[in-house]
């Protein structure tokens, strides 16, 4: 028993707000900082209100047209968010609730910017083991509301938006590899160190970083678990018809590929119209991709992400 992505969507709320736009609204920065730095020229921003998983409803409809497949026919939801719309219920079961699914197995994930390559790897062990047939993978985040806009290290990274896939029993792979990992003994240099106390927000709410120490360990864990996912599927990179990897930095992303020995066209690329969208960013470009016509079924995709924790990992697909 196998496990293959049978349907993709995504969602990103609003219009795309430029480098520009958020110069306008007082950030303290330039559109040539931005872009040279990071490849970043627009994020979507949800309106106050809007929760996870609204956008993650929006994208899971889009999959699951995709797929041909009802909500009611799926026996499991794992949704990875960093930014769940409560402490809990978790934001899976709010997205079982609106999809008007019952009964299935509903959790989340919490592995920041990693947190969709780990939802599928946990997804694709159920399927493989015949406990379930059915699931709904999904990337949701609205990290405007943990940003601090008063801090421009940060708050020009990120972006909302969400991505899903619906992940189906097969008799032919689907996924060929995964492969995971984590250190936490980075835990200071990404986080949102806050917490609810006794009903109080104690410590800080938002989101800090410093950017040139993740951007160290980036470079370095990412190539290295694509190359150890490629190890176990016995799939050389050279192979590999599309590198989908977490889009946080163009030059992150340029730097993998060159150690995996890829050319940039090889790489889908939004990082530059979406921004950071933490655990949504890995289906938010599949889907792209798959919609513009770029994956095609048949293919060997690579999808390759890091975020807080700080936490890696790499799913490799036959699609
Ligand atoms: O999704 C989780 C994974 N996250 C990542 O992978 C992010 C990894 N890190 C990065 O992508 C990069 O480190 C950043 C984009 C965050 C920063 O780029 P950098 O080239 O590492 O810049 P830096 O932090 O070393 O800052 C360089 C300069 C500093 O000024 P001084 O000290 O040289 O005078 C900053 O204060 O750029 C300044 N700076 C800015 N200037 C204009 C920092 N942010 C901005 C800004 N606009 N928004």
């Amino acid at each position: 028993m196998y496990a293959r992505i049978s349907g993709v969507g995504s969602y990103l709320p609003g219009q795309p707000v430029s480098n520009d736009e958020l110069i306008k609204r007082g950030v303290d920065s330039t559109d040539e900082w931005i872009v040279t730095r990071t490849g970043i020229k627009s994020r979507h921003l949800a309106e106050p209100g809007c929760t996870t998983s609204d956008l993650a409803y929006e994208a899971s409809c889009r999959a699951l047209a995709a797929a041909g497949i009802a909500a009611g026919d799926l026996d499991l939801i794992i949704l990875a968010t960093s930014t769940p719309d409560f402490v809990f219920p978790s934001a899976a079961c709010l997205l079982q609730s609106k999809l008007g699914n019952q009964g299935a197995m509903a959790f989340d994930v919490q592995a920041v910017c990693a947190g969709f390559v780990y939802a599928l790897s946990i997804a694709e062990k159920f399927i493989r083991s015949g406990s379930h047939k059915r699931a709904l993978v999904v990337g949701a985040e609205v990290f405007s509301t943990i940003m601090d806009w008063n801090d421009r290290t940060t708050c020009v990274l990120f972006g909302d938006g969400a991505g899903a896939i619906v992940l189906e029993a097969a008799e032919k792979p689907g996924i060929l590899a995964s492969s995971a990992h984590a250190d936490g003994s980075f835990n200071e240099i990404l986080s949102v160190p806050g917490q609810i106390n006794c009903g109080k927000v104690s410590g800080d709410p938002f989101l800090r970083m410093d950017g040139p120490a993740v951007f160290k360990v980036a470079v370095r864990v990412l190539a290295d678990v694509a190359k150890e996912c490629c190890e176990a599927a016995h799939v050389p990179p050279a192979e590999l018809d599309w590198l989908v990897p977490h889009q946080a930095n163009i030059r992150i992303i340029e730097s993998t590929a060159k150690k995996l020995g890829l050319s940039m066209d090889k790489v889908i690329v939004t990082v530059d119209r979406h921004g950071n969208t933490s655990a949504a960013s890995i289906p938010l470009a599949l889907d792209v991709a798959v919609r513009d016509g770029r994956i095609r079924p048949g293919q060997k995709i690579l999808l390759a992400g890091i975020g807080g924790g700080i936490a890696w990992g790499a799913v490799l697909l036959e699609f």
